[in-house]
C-alpha cells in the first residue's frame, strides 16, 4: 500500500481515483457501510424512486477542470434545479426574484421600480452596522421580504430567533431583479444520469484501489487504524479533524438535520423537487419530493405513489451526523488551534468537509482533492 485513505466521500474518492491512475496502490477505509460519503444514493425500498440519504445533492460547478473530471465517469441530466417557498399558504418562487416581489406586493413593477423598492425598504438599518441577523437582513432587503421568506425559516434553521443570531450568518441575500428563478448560477448543472451511487463506484473501479467498509479508523482492532499507520504509510484524512486529535483544543460545532420520509399513495404531491416552508408555524424547514429530480425516469417510477421527505434543522450532539459547521467565534479559535496540529502532524493530509471544518458542495470538494492530489501527493 502506497496510501492510505480515511474516507469515502467525493474527496477521498477523487484522491484514490488519481492516485490510482498514477500506478499508486490505494486503500480507501469508510466508517460506514456503503461509499460516497454524504452524496449517497439509494433505491427507496418501496417505490424504486432514487433518494439521497444525507439531503438532496444537485450537482454544480463553473470550474471547467472539474466538469471535465466528473464527465469521465458519468453523464448528467439536463435537470435545472428550482426552489419554491409556501409562505403564510401562498407559494412564491425563490431566490427572492421579481416574479416573488410582484406576487408578494400584488404588484407589475418594472425592475426599476422593484429595485427602488427594496433599496427604500431596506434603508431602515445600515448594513454595516446591523447588530444582529434580524437588522442585517432587513438592511438588504426590506422587512417585508425578509420576515416572509428569512426571519422564520433562519431561526428554524438554526432553533435560535432572528434577534439573538449574528450579523455575520449573512452577508448577502441575493434579489433579482428578472424573472429568473434558476436556483444555481453555475455554468453546468445536472443530475448523474444514473445515479450518484454508479458514479461513485465507477471511481474507484481500479485494480489499484482496495475499498474496506465498515472501518473506523480510530478502531484499535482493526489493522489500518491511527496508531499502526501514521508514520508509516502517507494518510489522506478526510474525517472530523477535532476527532483525529482527541479533541485537544474542544469540539467543534455542527448543525445536523433529520430527514422524516413518507410515501404517499398519490402520483405528485407537490409539483416540484423542493418547497420551503418559511412560516413559523411549520416546524419542518423543507420538503423535498425525490420523483421531480428525474423527469426522464418518469416510465420507470410510480405513477401513483411517491416517496417525500421532511427536513429539520437542529444542533448536532456527538451522536449526530455533523452537516453544518456552525463556524462561531469560539469554533474559529479552536479550528486555528487544530491546524497548527495539522501542520506538525508526519504524513497526514487533511482535506474535505470534515477534515477543513468548512461547508464544501461537491465540485469544491472534487477541486480541492484535484488540488491536493497535483500539489502535494503527485
Ligand atoms: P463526506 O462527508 O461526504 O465524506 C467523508 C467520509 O469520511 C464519510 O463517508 C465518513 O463516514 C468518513 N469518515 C469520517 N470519519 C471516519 C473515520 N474515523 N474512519 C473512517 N471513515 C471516516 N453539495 C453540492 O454540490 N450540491 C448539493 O446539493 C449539496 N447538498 C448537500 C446537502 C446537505 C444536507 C449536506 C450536508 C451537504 C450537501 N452538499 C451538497 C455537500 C456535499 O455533501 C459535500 O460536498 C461532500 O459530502 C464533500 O465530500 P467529503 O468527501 O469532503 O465529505
Amino acid at each position: 500500500m502506497d496510501l492510505l485513505i480515511v474516507g469515502a466521500g467525493f474527496f477521498g474518492l477523487t484522491i484514490a481515483e488519481r492516485a490510482a491512475a498514477a500506478g499508486r496502490k490505494v486503500v480507501v477505509i469508510d466508517k460506514r457501510a456503503h461509499i460516497g460519503g454524504n452524496a449517497y444514493s439509494e433505491a427507496d425500498p418501496e417505490t424504486g424512486i432514487e433518494i439521497h440519504r444525507y439531503g438532496a445533492h444537485l450537482f454544480h460547478t463553473s470550474n471547467p477542470s472539474v466538469w471535465e473530471y466528473v464527465n469521465r465517469f458519468t453523464t448528467f441530466t439536463s435537470y435545472t434545479h428550482r426552489v419554491y417557498s409556501t409562505h403564510d399558504g401562498v407559494v412564491y418562487p425563490l431566490p427572492i426574484n421579481l416574479g416573488t416581489i410582484n406576487q408578494f406586493f400584488r404588484a407589475a413593477y418594472t425592475p426599476d421600480e422593484a429595485r427602488a423598492l427594496i433599496k427604500q425598504q431596506s434603508g431602515e438599518f445600515d448594513s454595516e452596522r446591523a447588530v444582529n441577523l434580524e437588522e442585517k437582513g432587513i438592511a438588504l432587503i426590506g422587512r417585508p421580504l425578509f420576515e416572509a421568506f428569512i426571519r422564520d425559516y433562519t431561526a428554524k434553521q438554526w432553533q435560535t430567533d432572528a434577534r439573538d443570531l449574528p450579523a455575520e450568518i449573512i452577508s448577502r441575500l441575493p434579489v433579482r431583479y428578472t424573472y429568473d428563478n434558476r436556483y444555481f448560477n453555475d455554468t453546468w448543472e445536472g443530475l448523474p444520469t444514473d445515479g450518484y451511487t454508479a458514479w461513485l463506484e465507477r471511481m474507484v473501479e481500479h485494480p489499484n484501489i482496495e475499498v474496506r467498509l465498515s472501518t473506523d479508523f480510530f478502531d484499535a482492532s482493526q489493522s489500518l487504524n491511527k496508531q499502526s499507520v501514521v508514520g508509516q504509510v502517507p494518510v489522506v484524512y478526510t474525517g472530523a479533524v477535532d476527532r483525529y486529535f482527541d479533541y485537544s483544543e474542544g469540539e467543534l460545532s455542527w448543525r445536523t438535520l433529520d430527514f422524516e420520509r413518507e410515501v404517499l399513495d398519490v402520483g405528485d404531491f407537490q409539483g416540484t423537487s423542493v418547497m420551503n416552508y418559511p412560516d413559523a408555524d411549520v416546524p419542518y424547514t423543507r420538503i423535498h419530493e425525490f420523483k421531480h429530480f428525474h423527469p426522464e425516469r418518469a416510465d420507470r417510477y410510480p405513477t401513483d405513489r411517491t416517496v417525500i421527505v421532511r427536513e429539520y434543522s437542529r444542533f448536532a450532539t456527538a451522536k449526530d451526523e455533523p452537516y453544518y459547521p456552525v463556524n462561531a467565534g469560539r469554533d474559529r479559535e479552536k479550528l486555528l488551534a487544530y491546524r497548527e496540529l495539522t501542520k506538525i502532524e508526519p504524513q497526514v493530509h487533511f482535506g474535505g468537509r470534515l477534515g477543513t471544518y468548512q461547508y464544501l458542495d461537491m465540485h469544491m470538494a472534487i477541486g480541492s482533492a484535484l488540488s491536493m492530489w497535483k500539489n502535494q501527493l503527485a
